[in-house]
């Protein structure tokens, strides 16, 4: 039942279509019995100045930030966390009293999942783009103490800015920038590979041609895509017995990090992980 007493909460990006966080989060209000309710607010790139102006007026009481707005939105934040300014990216707004405050839980959130699977450090990792979501994988790889990360962006100049504030943060870290087209003469013997490029979203696009290594080459395929569940890069990882992973836990507990900030709470991990896998029908 909505009520006026109910907090409105909703994610901003464009286009929206793949996105399942309403469905979580609107899931989670109910079974913790919270007078909340999350919406899809898609907004395109010509209009997305004015909405963000508009929804300042707007009693809100917390956002997410999805592609492509994660860098933007900095610019319309009354308060920002330190650790969005130094990824400079966000995700997660909480609003009291019109004020917004800017938030990143895509780091704890990413190297939450690092950390439940063990992944190795000392493991060279390429991670393919630069953008809002690129540069919160590149810090959480550098807070979670890997020993060399390379990153691959289509744009230049984004790429390699990405890798200067990871220098200027974490001087011991190995980095090395390697051009898009160049990605797939990649030459380390073994590595990781984390795809935080919005291709594979629409279930046709690869952003990586994995049939030019062996599958000894490839410890794992991280695909932060979590919709469609198995991205084209996944299923080629399959085919070639890669192990991988989807973006399905980073957004829950992104998600579910995003509440601390919103209510002071954290929703448990596993009732939203198998709601996830019930919609995009995992099983
Ligand atoms: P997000 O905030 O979710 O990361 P974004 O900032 O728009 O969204 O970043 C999208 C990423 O996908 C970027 O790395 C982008 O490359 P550019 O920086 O060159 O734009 C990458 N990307 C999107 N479409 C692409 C394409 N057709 N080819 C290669 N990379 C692409």
């Amino acid at each position: 039942m909505i009520s006026q007493e109910m907090k409105i909460l909703g994610l901003i990006g464009y286009p929206l279509e793949h996105s399942i966080s309403f469905m979580l989060h609107n899931f989670a209000f109910k079974q913790l019995g919270i007078p909340a309710i999350y919406l899809n607010i898609p907004i395109p790139l010509e209009s997305i100045c004015k909405a963000l102006e508009g929804l300042k007026y707007v009693p809100l009481y917390g956002l997410n930030v999805t592609i492509p707005y994660k860098e933007l939105v900095i610019s319309y934040v009354d308060e920002i966390s330190p650790l969005s300014q130094r990824v400079k990216a966000v995700n997660t707004i909480a609003i009291r009293e019109g004020r917004w405050y800017g938030d990143n839980t895509d780091v704890p959130g990413f190297i939450k999942t690092l950390e439940d699977l063990k992944f190795p450090k000392d493991i060279p990792y390429l991670v393919l783009g630069a953008g809002g979501a690129g540069r919160a994988i590149g810090f959480s790889l550098a807070e979670y103490g890997v020993q060399k990360i390379y990153i691959t962006n289509r744009t230049k100049e984004k790429g390699e800015n990405l890798i200067k504030d990871l220098k200027y943060y974490y001087p011991y870290l190995k980095l090395e920038f390697i051009p898009w087209e160049e990605k797939e003469g990649f030459s380390e013997d073994y590595f990781i590979l984390i795809n935080t490029t919005s291709l594979g979203l629409d279930g046709r696009t690869s952003p990586f041609k994995i049939d030019k290594f062996s599958k000894d080459k490839i410890y794992f395929v991280y695909d932060i895509i979590y919709n469609p569940y198995k991205t084209p890069l996944i299923i080629q990882a399959e085919n070639l017995k890669i192990p991988w992973k989807n973006g399905l836990d980073m957004l829950i507990y992104q998600g579910i990090f995003a509440w601390k900030n919103w209510f002071g709470i954290i929703p448990p991990f596993e009732l939203l992980k198998k709601e996830g896998d019930k919609y995009l029908c995992a099983f």
